[in-house]
């Protein structure tokens, strides 16, 4: 399922970095700005414990997150992502995923993984600002699975359908959210109208 976040703040920032001569500093801030205003949706129905809550007054009940949660970007272009998440979420421990393709099979595999000894109990968050083909966010989704997580969900800027497809497919219990659901891939895999290289325009590589 693909929750696509129509919020004006959040259209705002993602027109204004879509436009090329975006420069590298304001881009990662207009990406980091979306990250935070993507959270509250992200979060909205993380699993909450009541437990007392003592206060200079009186003892009451409050609300505790039950699960940690552990935001996962994808290397590279998923770092830019981040630090609107830890923004607004301190404690989220952070696992690494990097991926390359492998020009034989032309699948992505894995050349970095580090995430907490257990994931079972926690609640992921993985973060990849381009859901292009859909290939990167699935392996890493399976990687993840594999190491024993349960509660996973999947934080984009721009989706296109060709990846929203196959990764509802491979990943049916994994909601996406999006910033933005554009029109299509072209042939070289980009997404159009899209924003061009999320990593290369995060890092000034282009
Ligand atoms: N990755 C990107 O950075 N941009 C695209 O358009 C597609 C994949």
């Amino acid at each position: 399922m693909i929750h696509v976040l129509d919020h004006p703040l959040i259209t705002d920032e993602l027109t204004r970095l879509r436009d090329p001569i975006c420069p590298t500093p304001e881009f990662r801030q207009r990406v980091r700005r979306i990250a935070s205003l993507m959270v509250p949706a992200v979060t909205a129905n993380l699993q909450s414990t009541v437990v007392p809550c003592t206060t200079p007054l009186e003892i009451t009940s409050g609300k505790t997150l039950t699960h940690s949660v552990v935001l996962v970007p994808i290397l590279r272009a998923g770092l830019g992502f981040l630090d609107g998440f830890l923004d607004l979420i301190p404690n989220a421990a952070v696992a690494h995923i990097g991926l390359a393709r492998n020009e034989e099979t032309l699948k992505p595999e894995p050349y970095y993984i580090k995430h907490p000894p257990s994931l079972a109990d926690s609640e992921i968050i993985v973060l990849d600002p381009m859901l292009a083909t859909g290939g990167s966010a699935v392996e890493g989704v399976r990687r993840l699975q594999a190491a024993g997580a349960t509660r996973i969900r999947f934080a984009c800027l721009v989706a296109a359908p060709e990846g929203v497809a196959t990764f509802e497919s491979e990943c049916p219990d994994v909601p996406i959210f999006a910033a933005s659901l554009d029109r299509c891939l072209d042939s070289r895999g980009y997404i159009l109208p899209g924003l061009g290289d999320a990593g290369d325009r995060l890092f000034g590589t282009a």
